[in-house]
């Protein structure tokens, strides 16, 4: 009986079912070393908005594939689709426990007292009863109607341990902070951020933000991973490199794996837990399978020099809030 069940485990999992490795946060917990994305993005014509289970499809492939982490947040409007994908894996027996959901806190919600009812907004949109990290999404404030909210983004965070000793989150983090304002949290005597989700790519590696972290005992999650990587995605006067720059496809073939690979694994070596997005299935299932190569140290190095401290999300449109973060690098 015993040898059966092993075999059909056995066979469930030959089929390119990948195991991704857990990185231990400062408050305890673990979190799976790679997630996948689902913001729709922006196409020419502005935001993409959802349409009806595109997003529903990905996360139940991904969670198929083995990815245990889902990026998403209220801004996405798509947290409604991840939830029946996660409803629908934990029917067929995927435990609540094995997988990791992160949400975010949007910025009209920045009122200290706000955080707890816009992240139980979140949670029935989700159809869960906690998230396992919740991020608040940007550290400028902005209400529906525009106008700046100037909240201080230290109340905010206030809002955020409130919120997780109600335990609706079980850890909190934040996005698109920079150095000194993490700094002044973690200085506020107050819990310091678990997470930090900020753009990186092999366009945008922020080297000294990374050593600031790891110092802190912070992870740090990269979004927007490929960066300028693809031609028909590049930002206009993105730097290199491309897709099919000599350098990279020749590591993927030394390796078996495509340059996408290369590029995420190397994120993975930086210590920080990638988050592709994609709604392609074949290229859900690629995208993860990263863990059974390294790069060594001269391929590190080429890598290492396509940073050119190049943001592919700047958000210039709030470039005059007080707490715009990326003022020193544009
Ligand atoms: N905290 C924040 O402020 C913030 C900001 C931006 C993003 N994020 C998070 O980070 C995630 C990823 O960032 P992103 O969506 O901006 O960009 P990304 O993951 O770097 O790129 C996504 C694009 O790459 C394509 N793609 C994915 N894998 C591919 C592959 N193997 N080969 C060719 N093309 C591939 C996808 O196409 P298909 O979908 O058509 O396959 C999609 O168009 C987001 O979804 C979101 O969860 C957070
Ligand atoms: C996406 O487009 C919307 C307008 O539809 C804009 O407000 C937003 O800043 C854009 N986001 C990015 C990351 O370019
Ligand atoms: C919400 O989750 C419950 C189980 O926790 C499940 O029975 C129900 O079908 C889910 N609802 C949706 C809309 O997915
Ligand atoms: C915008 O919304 C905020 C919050 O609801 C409100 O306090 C403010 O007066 C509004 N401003 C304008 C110009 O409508
Ligand atoms: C190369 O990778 C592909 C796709 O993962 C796989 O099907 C194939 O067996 C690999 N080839 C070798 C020689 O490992
Ligand atoms: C970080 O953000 C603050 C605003 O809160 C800004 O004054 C400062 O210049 C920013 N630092 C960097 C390195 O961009």
């Amino acid at each position: 009986m015993k040898g059966i069940l092993v075999f059909v485990s056995f066979a469930i999992l030959s089929h390119a079912t990948v195991i991704v490795p857990k990185i231990k946060l400062l408050d305890g917990r673990n979190v799976p070393a790679f997630a996948l994305g689902t913001w729709l993005g922006n196409n020419t014509k502005g935001r993409v908005e959802p349409s009806s289970h595109e997003v529903e499809d990905a996360v139940t492939w991904a969670i198929e594939a083995g990815y245990r982490h889902i990026d998403t947040a209220f801004a996405y409007k798509v947290e409604d689709q991840v939830g029946r994908a996660v409803a629908k894996k934990i029917g067929e027996g995927v435990r609540r426990e094995d997988l990791f959901i992160t949400t975010k806190l949007w910025n009209s919600f920045h009122a200290r007292d706000q955080v707890a009812p816009a992240l139980r907004e979140s949670l029935k949109k989700l159809n869960l009863t906690y998230v396992d990290l919740y991020l608040i999404h940007w550290p400028v404030g902005q209400f529906n109607n525009l106008t700046y909210d100037y909240t201080d983004y230290v109340d905010t965070w206030k809002g955020m341990v409130e919120a997780k000793q109600l335990g609706l989150a079980r850890s909190i983090g934040v996005s698109n902070f920079n150095q000194s304002q993490i700094d002044r949290l973690v200085q506020s005597g107050l819990e310091t951020p678990a997470v930090l989700q900020v753009e990186i790519n092999l366009n945008l590696q922020q080297p000294s933000l990374l050593s600031y972290c790891r110092e802190k005992g912070i992870v740090v999650m990269g979004y927007t991973p490929f960066g300028s990587l693809f031609p028909s995605k590049a930002k206009e006067g993105a730097p290199p490199p491309r897709v099919d720059e000599p350098a990279l496809v020749e590591i993927a073939k030394k390796y078996n794996k495509t340059v996408p690979q290369i590029a995420l694994r190397y994120l993975v070596e930086l210590g920080v837990i990638p988050i592709p997005k994609s709604l392609t299935k074949s290229r859900i299932e690629s995208n993860l399978d990263v863990f059974d190569f390294s790069l060594n140290q001269e391929e590190k190095d080429l890598l290492k020099s396509y940073d050119k401290g190049y943001r592919t999300i700047p958000q210039l449109k709030w470039v005059e809030h007080p707490y715009y973060p990326f003022g020193d690098q544009i």
